[in-house]
């Protein structure tokens, strides 16, 4: 008797709350997954990226060239139209033209340089999972050819130009 009335207690006020907390829990891990499958990642910008790799970020904020490449255009930008300049954001911003990438410096200044995700890729998904399969890791040469000559690329050799040009 005293078991079941027990049992009785612990189904009417343990199992409701209990019930919330895993449904609570399930959907947000499957809107997780189904976000992933339908939607592409946008552009986080570098800034986001020290939160959990700081070394990484402060050497390149540091030493690469890409992390202050928006002022390599306003360095020389004086008499060029304003379609001239844009045509400069697709290698000196990061992801102009892509989803979720540079627009502007009103709308997007976090993106004004080519950052890190120039070569990882979007970081959303990345960012909010803490995911390594969400983030490029290894990138073949082609990738850095969309912005750097071909001849470029093998003067600099690949090898020390991925070491030197990243972090
Ligand atoms: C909230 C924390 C967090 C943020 C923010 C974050 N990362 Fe990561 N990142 C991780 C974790 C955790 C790993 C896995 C570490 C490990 O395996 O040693 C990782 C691994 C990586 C890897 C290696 C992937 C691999 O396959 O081994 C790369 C590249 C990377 N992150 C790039 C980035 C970039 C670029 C950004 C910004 C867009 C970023 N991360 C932002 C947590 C984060
Ligand atoms: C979205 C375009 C873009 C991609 C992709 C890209 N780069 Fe760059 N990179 C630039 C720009 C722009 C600069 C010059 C920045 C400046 O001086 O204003 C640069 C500079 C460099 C430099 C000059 C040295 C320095 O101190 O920064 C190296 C080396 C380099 N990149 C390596 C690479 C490698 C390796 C890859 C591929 C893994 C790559 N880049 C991919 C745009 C890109
Ligand atoms: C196809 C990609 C691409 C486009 C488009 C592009 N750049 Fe660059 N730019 C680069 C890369 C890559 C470098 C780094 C070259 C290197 O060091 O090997 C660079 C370097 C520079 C530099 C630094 C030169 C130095 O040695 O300090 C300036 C300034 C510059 N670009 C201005 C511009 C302007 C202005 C525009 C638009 C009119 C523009 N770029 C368009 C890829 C591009
Ligand atoms: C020029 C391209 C390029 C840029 C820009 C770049 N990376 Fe990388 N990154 C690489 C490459 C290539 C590797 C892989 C090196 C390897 O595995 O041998 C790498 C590896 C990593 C790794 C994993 C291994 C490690 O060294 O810790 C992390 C984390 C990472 N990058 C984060 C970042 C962050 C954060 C930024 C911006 C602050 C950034 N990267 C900018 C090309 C780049």
């Amino acid at each position: 008797m005293k078991i079941a009335y027990f049992f009785r207690l612990l189904i009417r006020y343990l199992l409701p709350p209990l019930m919330i907390i895993s449904l609570v829990i399930i959907t947000n891990l499957t809107l997780t997954i189904a976000e992933t499958k339908n939607r592409t990642p946008h552009y986080v910008g570098s800034l986001v990226c020290k939160g959990c790799h700081k070394d990484v970020y402060d050497s390149f904020m540091t030493y690469a060239r890409k992390s202050r490449s928006f002022s390599s255009i306003e360095r020389v930008k004086k008499g060029l139209t304003e379609e001239e300049i844009k045509g400069c954001y697709s290698c000196h911003t990061t992801g102009y033209g892509k989803h979720g990438g540079f627009v502007s410096l009103e709308k997007t200044p976090h993106l004004k340089n080519a950052g890190c995700e120039v070569c990882h890729g979007p970081g959303e998904f990345h960012v909010k999972t803490k995911n390594p399969q969400f983030i490029k890791r290894r990138m073949p040469k082609e990738d850095c050819e969309i912005c750097h000559t071909t001849e470029r690329v093998r003067a600099f050799r690949y090898k020390p130009m991925i070491h030197g040009g990243a972090h």
